[in-house]
């Protein structure tokens, strides 16, 4: 999502890139790298062949079937950036009851406004390995974003995987793993859309770092290019979750795949998603990442956000709205696929209950101000009321509070260290203690790393309603601290021996579009270092204090072998980026009110060096910057494990102040595994329409109309629409791409239902394992379920990989649950790039299906062959 939040910070961009490309001509092209193909795919599968959505698809195409050329074309496309209250505005359909449609950010709550939660980040979320917390947050998001009157919730994101430890957004999503950002996408998109909020999951696809994404006039965005067995093992795996949980709309990434741009690579919209992963939904750009108007069309895209041009926006150009209708009316965009589009979207506003009283927005994303203008893209608009601050807040900052506590991941407690004695005395050291002095949102977007870090920077944040500081915290609990606000060791602390010495420290990161520190988004100078010098802190403040615990505020790996082993550092914690609840949920933790039961949702390194060259950032490289997924499935751990490189903190990993047992586990064979899955069931019926051109007059302007100037509209004057429908008539044919057909197709092998084959989705294997808690006080334990293939077979495939995950009810000393956990056909499944399918690759063979609390110590093994488990086995890594 680009945007920028002033009009005039936004000109001063259009205005220096136009003066960039008046001196600079700069065509020269790098090649993607041999091998790499972005092939074509076509047409764009109809939507309306799943059951589910059967009813909805009726009702659309009732609607659709009665809608004039302009009224289609105008609610594929938004109105314009800054031509409305969200940062998405469709153009409407009034005469059929289609209103605007409200898109707005973010993952972690409504931006831009008033009266809202700032939720846990994503990657808060994915630590606490908590389904039921997932889906909670996902329930109290939908009623934030329906309560402000949000059609379409522009989240979750679970791309960025996470490929790139320094990449500006892996916070916003759950974790470097598949199968953890998949659980974390699927459950806040089934919780969001319970309330009739349609979900959108992002960005699709390989979008793993910021610099250099989008296409501008200059330079084609990056280049992700990977290999088919990756994208399907590892990418795609969250989004195929999402489509199964029936995800309303996914967003396309700003950045290229093999060459081709995602907002129009057909092989990735019309096959993968909506043909392959029988996506029903609709699917929009990133703000500014279309770059084309037939060709993102035929490619499968559905809708343009917000609208314009992605070279020079703002000025009224798009390549759809009236655009669109020209490219109807002269027969180069099959009308075929203009219904398609409309009857998805409207599909999806009748599969969410949105035609029956849906609040329009009652906020406005472009200021804070009662009144304003309505158009603030026009530079004349109207004025009116714009924000009515109505508090959709409700008891939301409970769950949100629990969320931010339960991902407090423990690292390190020496001498038990922690929890902290009632009567501890206190000296609490760094910035990130407390509330930002200029103000919890003096920076727009939270472009600054400035107090305590809730949340990263850019759309995927949102504005704190208040801010729960550690030390407000540290207040309301009467504690005895003295607080030295300040990132450099203060001369005046008078260590004493008693002294707990609590040391806050941070690492941002975020979009693109703001620098913070030197960091475009992406951690380029911070690299993977603490913020603010703040490693010299934690040693200065353990070379004068001998109980010191360290507390991080993080969007992902920090390097910490520069204090980690110091004696004096006795403990250390992960708070995430826990949006507006920092406080008191980190303080139940360090008071020992509840044990920590975060795990770390990716691989802590002990030097940037342990990863592969591959997934460092790629810098600037004149034509198209080309990033080459050459580790393929190896990624964080998987990684680590294959090269054995012993990282500092293991996926996986999280102390508490008890410890647990993983005993008595059992394993149950469900559905008796084939090689291949079983053939896929056959596509329903989809709608269907007239495909002859319609007449000219549908697009002509109405008289009389008032335009707003710059606002993008759908319609033509009547001799452009007369001239375009001529075109229609002559020999004059629009290139098709190479591989084009306007003929629908029976659909790939893999799939057949929402997510892929159905079969998929089956059971294999049932487990089930006792958790006891050994220690003394009670706790929560994550039962963490990895499968390794067995040996032997022709595919290399990583050790060991995550599959499953529970986490148990808090249990006292020495009380046990019965976690149950379930292993399906695809996740013992590899893809098979020359059948094109998941298949098994040794049916009767022995697979690890390994359990514990963490990655690196998995002592339980249950065997598919044997159909036993075994305690006490030397973990596989
Ligand atoms: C990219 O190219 C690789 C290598 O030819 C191929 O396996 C893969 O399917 C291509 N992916 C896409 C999305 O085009
Ligand atoms: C189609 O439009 C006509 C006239 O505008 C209206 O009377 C009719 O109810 C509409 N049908 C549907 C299904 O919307
Ligand atoms: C398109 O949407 C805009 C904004 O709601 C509206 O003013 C206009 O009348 C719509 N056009 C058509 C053809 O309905
Ligand atoms: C029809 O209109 C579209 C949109 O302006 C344009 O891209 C396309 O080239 C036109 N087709 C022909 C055959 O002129
Ligand atoms: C805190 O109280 C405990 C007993 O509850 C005592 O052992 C300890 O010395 C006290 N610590 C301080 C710093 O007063
Ligand atoms: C440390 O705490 C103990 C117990 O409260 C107290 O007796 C002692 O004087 C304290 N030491 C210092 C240096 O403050
Ligand atoms: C062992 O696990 C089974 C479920 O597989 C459960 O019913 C039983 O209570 C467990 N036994 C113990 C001692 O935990
Ligand atoms: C196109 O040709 C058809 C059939 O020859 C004719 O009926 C129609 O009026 C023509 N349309 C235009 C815009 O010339």
């Amino acid at each position: 999502m680009y945007t920028v939040t002033t009009l005039s910070a936004f000109l001063l961009v259009i205005f220096s890139t136009c003066q960039f490309v008046s001196g600079i001509a700069i065509n020269k092209r790098i090649a993607v790298p041999a091998g790499y193909v972005a092939p074509p795919y076509y047409p764009t599968p109809h939507g309306g062949w799943i059951s589910d959505w059967s009813e909805s698809y009726r009702k659309a195409s009732l609607l659709v079937s009665n809608l004039t050329l302009a009224e289609k074309t105008n609610i594929t496309a938004g109105s314009g950036i800054f031509m409305g209250r969200c940062v998405g505005n469709t153009g409407s359909a009034l005469r059929a009851g289609i209103p605007q449609l409200c898109l707005q950010d973010g993952p972690l709550g409504v931006r831009n406004t008033d009266h809202n939660t700032a939720f846990p980040a994503g990657i808060t979320v994915g630590a606490t390995w908590d389904k039921d917390l997932m889906h909670r947050r996902g329930v109290a998001l939908g009623e934030e974003f329906r309560g402000k009157g949000v059609n379409v919730y522009l989240g979750p994101s679970v791309g960025p995987l996470g490929r790139k430890p320094r990449g500006g957004r892996n916070w916003e999503g759950f974790g470097a793993d598949p199968v953890l950002q998949a659980f974390g996408g699927s459950l806040t998109i089934e919780g969001v859309q319970s309330v009739g909020v349609i979900a959108t999951i992002k960005h699709l696809i390989a979008n793993e770092q910021e610099m250099y994404r989008m296409y501008s006039l200059v330079q084609p965005g990056i280049s992700s290019n990977l290999d088919d067995r990756t994208l399907h093992e590892l990418y795609l795996w969250p989004f195929a979750e999402g489509v199964r949980s029936g995800v309303g709309a996914v967003m396309m990434a700003y950045n290229a795949v093999n060459g081709s741009a995602n907002s129009q690579n057909s092989y990735i919209i019309n096959g993968l998603l909506k043909d392959e992963l029988g996506f029903q939904g609709f699917v929009m750009s990133d703000w500014l990442a279309q770059i084309s108007g037939v060709a993102s069309a035929l490619s499968g895209l559905d809708m343009s956000m917000p609208g314009d041009v992605h070279t020079i926006p703002l000025l009224g150009n798009s390549y759809w709205m009236y655009e669109q209708t020209r490219s109807v009316l002269n027969g180069s965009l099959p009308l075929d696929r203009l219904n398609d589009a409309v009857t998805r979207i409207l599909a999806t506003w009748f599969q969410l209950g949105q035609d029956q009283n849906y609040p329009p927005p009652n906020f406005d994303t472009n200021t804070q101000d009662a009144e304003g203008p309505l158009y603030p893209g026009a530079l004349v608009s109207p004025s009116g009321v714009v924000n009515q601050f109505v508090d959709v807040q409700g008891t939301h900052a409970e769950v949100a509070r629990e969320i931010a506590r339960d991902a407090v991941t423990l690292l390190k407690n020496s001498n038990n260290a922690l929890p902290l004695k009632p009567n501890a005395t206190l000296k609490v050291f760094g910035t990130d203690a407390e509330k930002n002095p200029d103000g919890i949102n003096s920076c727009s977007d939270q472009g600054c790393n400035k107090g305590t870090l809730g949340m990263g920077w850019g759309s995927g944040s949102a504005r704190y309603p208040f801010m729960d500081s550690p030390i407000d915290a540290l207040n309301a609990r009467g504690a005895s601290y003295q607080f030295f606000n300040t990132d450099s060791f203060p001369s005046n602390s008078d260590p004493s021996a008693n002294d707990t010495a609590l040391v806050f420290v941070t690492a941002d990161s975020g979009e693109n579009y703001i620098t913070v520190e030197g960091n475009p988004g992406d951690r380029t100078s911070a690299n993977l270092n603490l913020w603010h010098n703040c490693d010299k802190l934690i040693q200065d403040v353990a070379a004068k204090y001998s109980n010191v615990i360290v507390i991080i505020h993080t969007v992902g790996p920090v390097l910490m072998e520069a204090w980690i082993d110091l004696p004096s550092v006795k403990a250390v914690l992960v708070a995430h980026l826990p949006g507006q609840e920092a406080g008191n949920s980190l303080a139940q933790v360090l008071f020992g009110d509840v044990s920590p039961s975060g795990h770390l949702p990716y691989t802590i390194p002990t030097s940037e060096s342990n990863y592969p060259a591959s997934v460092s950032l790629v810098n600037f490289e004149v034509g198209q910057p080309q990033d080459t997924f050459s580790e393929g499935l190896y990624i964080d751990y998987r990684h680590f494990n294959k090269e054995n490189i012993t990282p500092r903190y293991a996926f996986g990993h999280g102390l508490g102040y008890t410890t647990f047992s993983f005993s008595n586990a059992s394993i149950t064979s469900i559905t008796p595994l084939t090689a291949t899955p079983p053939t896929r069931p056959a596509k329903g019926e989809t709608p269907a329409y007239s495909t002859s051109i319609p007449p000219a007059s549908e697009a002509y302007w109405p008289d009389n109309f008032n335009r707003i100037w710059r606002y993008l509209y759908s319609w033509l004057e009547k001799s452009d629409a007369d001239a375009a429908a001529a075109v229609a008539n002559t020999s004059a044919k629009y290139p098709y791409p190479d591989g084009y057909s306007n003929e629908q197709k029976p659909g790939p092998a893999a799939g057949g239902a929402q997510g892929g084959n159905p079969a998929l989705f089956d059971t294999a294997y049932d487990v089930s394992v006792t958790v006891t808690n050994t220690g003394t006080v009670s706790g929560r334990a994550v039962a963490q379920l990895y499968v390794q293939f067995p040996p032997g077979i022709t595919f290399d495939t990583p050790i060991i990989q995550l599959r499953d995950f529970e986490k148990t009810d808090v249990l006292e000393a020495g009380a046990s649950q019965v976690l149950s956990l379930r292993v399906t056909r695809k996740d013992l499944s590899v893809w098979d790039v020359v059948s094109q399918n998941w298949v098994v690759p040794d049916v009767a063979g022995d697979y690890g299906v390994w359990i514990g609390g963490a990655s690196d110590t998995l002592g339980l093994r249950c065997g598919t062959q044997t159909g036993s488990c075994e305690e006490g086995v030397a973990s596989p890594v």
